[in-house]
């Protein structure tokens, strides 16, 4: 029989930690934003937008990469209504780092705003100039962006609980700098 693995694979690793890093930078950077009308709001954008971009494709290499790898099972102690919550979290976490860069994309095209990334490249629109569109999508980014810090908070507290009180190898599985 073949042991079940204990660690997500190097890539999946590796990722998780980058992203974990651009994306706590994407939340407090869109707070800056919300908060400021000084000339820095400019450099706030200008690293938002193309930080956004990346976040999207480091995103769905990591969806292929968790299709391809899969992930290792949670210890069959852990009571079932956690192992759902632990899923139903994992999905919801997806589903926002895809999720935020597009409507950020589509909020701009609505708008009729060019998405300027590093060394100028354009990214075309993909929706069509609406008002009515754009302060709708407007509001998902910013409302999505609190749900996404609850649940990142809700992930951490998740996260310690399983490195200082259960100590049950979850943490290790993400956390491992091993190769393998
Ligand atoms: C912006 C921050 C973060 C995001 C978006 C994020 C996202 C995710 C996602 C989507 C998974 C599921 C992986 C999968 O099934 O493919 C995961 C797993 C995990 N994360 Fe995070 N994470 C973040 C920060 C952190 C931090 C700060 C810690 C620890 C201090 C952490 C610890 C873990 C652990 C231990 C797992 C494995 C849990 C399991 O298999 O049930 N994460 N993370």
């Amino acid at each position: 029989m073949i042991a079940a693995r204990t660690r997500f694979a190097p890539l999946q690793r590796l990722l998780h930690w980058l992203m974990a890093a651009c994306i706590l930078a994407m939340l407090f950077i869109g707070v800056g934003m919300v908060s400021t009308i000084a000339p820095k709001y400019l450099t706030l954008v200008s690293i938002h937008k193309p930080l956004g971009a990346t976040i999207l494709v480091l995103a769905l290499v990591r969806l292929g990469a968790r299709l391809r790898y899969g992930a290792p099972p949670l210890p069959a102690d852990l009571p079932e209504p956690l192992k759902l919550g632990a899923h139903l979290s994992h999905y919801a976490l997806y589903a926002l780092m895809i999720a935020m860069p597009l409507i950020g994309w589509g909020m701009l095209s609505a708008a009729d705003y060019p998405v300027v990334l590093y060394g100028g490249l354009h990214l075309p629109p993909i929706l069509p100039h609406s008002a009515s569109l754009h302060a709708l999508l407007w509001s998902a980014h910013f409302y999505l962006a609190f749900l996404f810090f609850a649940l990142i908070l809700l992930h951490l507290a998740a996260a310690l609980y399983h490195a200082l009180v259960r100590r049950d190898g979850v943490f290790q599985s993400m956390a491992s700098a091993s190769l393998d």
